[in-house]
């Protein structure tokens, strides 16, 4: 699949805009702080209703305007649809598939499959476990439409049940109802952790042999999933940690605690790895990444790629580049330079600046 075109109207340093794009691999270079990623934000919006790095959607909207539009056209085997989201200062944000609204992230289910590389996700072995468990939301919420449902379901039973925590110290009445939260945070929950157990399941199956090539066949990477608590065990594990999460206002356990881990040659790389490592590491996740959605939609996503480049080595920069044949990809950089000292083939070129974006060629 392809993104054909992106229209914005007010959406963060953009008034107005409107670009095409090629089918194959497109650059847009600028100074920082001109627009670069805030215009990958907006096709990641257009296909997951997120923004990658977690802003809200009032954050989106251009100051002191009350509205922002985004408009994409895809392609999908040599089918066009139009994508509309239009966010509101004081309301909630609305979608529409050509011309037709819908409601939710799962509505635009499949319409627009991307990955989206920033330099953030070199760290998510150095960061912390919320990194990491967000690849994993991130990912999966585009792929299972399943896992979606229950995550969302789970994240709100969790905030019901941490906000009636708090309520039960001012009214020991309320305690009676916290198991109704506690099944219902089971139900959802067993589901999120057996789904994140597959699917890493399923990343390690493509990630070994990416990893042995990156490294030259020095390094066997494995990811480990470090679930909080085993899914068939979850209620339990709830009904235990009651006292406990009473005193502390907050639930304990479950798999928003969850983590996971990156063992090479059997060492953990949170701990023991060198940044290369880690780096290195973090690129075969991502390039794992993009076999598994071409596996999984059985077509090619689009990939964004956000100033990445510039924090790789030349080696690094070679493997990355090397590995992104066929698919459309949208890359962001401050210079060109990189592209012409690796005489890498550049279908479009746009300059950005101060919200505005030109084509050069
Ligand atoms: N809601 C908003 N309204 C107007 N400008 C915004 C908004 N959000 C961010 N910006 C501006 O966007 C610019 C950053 O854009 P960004 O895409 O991150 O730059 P870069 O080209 O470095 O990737 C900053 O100047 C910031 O002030
Ligand atoms: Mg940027």
């Amino acid at each position: 699949m392809i993104v054909k075109s992106l229209e914005l109207k007010d959406y963060r340093n953009y008034d107005r805009l409107h670009v095409q794009f090629h089918e194959g691999i497109n650059i847009l270079y600028g100074e920082n702080a001109q627009g670069k990623t805030n215009l990958l934000e907006a096709i990641y919006f257009s296909g997951t209703v997120k923004s990658h790095r977690g802003s809200r959607d009032r954050e989106l909207i251009r100051f002191n305007k009350e509205e922002a539009h985004i408009r994409t056209i895809t392609d999908k085997g040599n089918v066009s649809h139009r994508i509309d989201i239009h966010l509101k200062l004081n309301k909630s944000k609305g979608a529409a598939i050509d011309g037709i609204p819908v409601k939710r992230q799962g509505d635009l289910f499949g319409m627009l499959n991307l990955v989206f590389f920033s330099p953030e996700d070199l760290y998510i072995i150095k960061n912390g476990p919320a990194h990491r468990r967000r690849f994993l939301d991130l990912e999966l919420c585009q792929l299972d439409k399943v896992y979606l449902y229950h995550l969302n379901s789970y994240n709100k039973a969790l905030m019901q049940r941490n906000n009636l925590l708090k309520q039960i110290t001012h009214d020991r009445s309320l305690l009676s109802s916290l198991s109704i939260w506690d099944e219902k945070l089971a139900e959802h929950g067993q589901i999120v952790i057996n789904t994140r157990d597959s699917f890493i399941n399923s990343i390690n199956e493509v990630l070994i042999s990416i990893h042995k090539k990156l490294t030259g066949g020095s390094e066997e990477l494995l990811l480990l999933y470090e679930p909080d608590s085993k899914a068939e065990d979850m209620l339990d594990i709830l009904t235990r940690s009651r006292d406990k999460d009473l005193i502390l206002k907050t639930t304990t356990a479950g798999p928003h605690r969850d983590d996971m881990s990156f063992m090479s040659n059997n060492i953990d790389l949170r701990k023991f790895g060198s940044q290369g490592q880690q780096r290195t590491a973090a690129l075969s996740l991502k390039l794992a990444e993009i076999e598994l959605v071409k596996a999984a939609i059985k077509e090619n996503p689009v990939l964004l790629l956000d100033d990445v480049l510039s924090e790789l080595d030349r080696n690094r920069q070679n493997l990355l580049l090397n590995s992104i044949g066929g698919l459309q990809t949208i890359i962001t950089c401050t210079g060109l330079e990189e592209f012409i000292s690796h005489r890498f083939e550049i279908d479009k070129i746009f300059h950005v600046e101060n919200g505005s974006v030109t084509c050069n060629n």
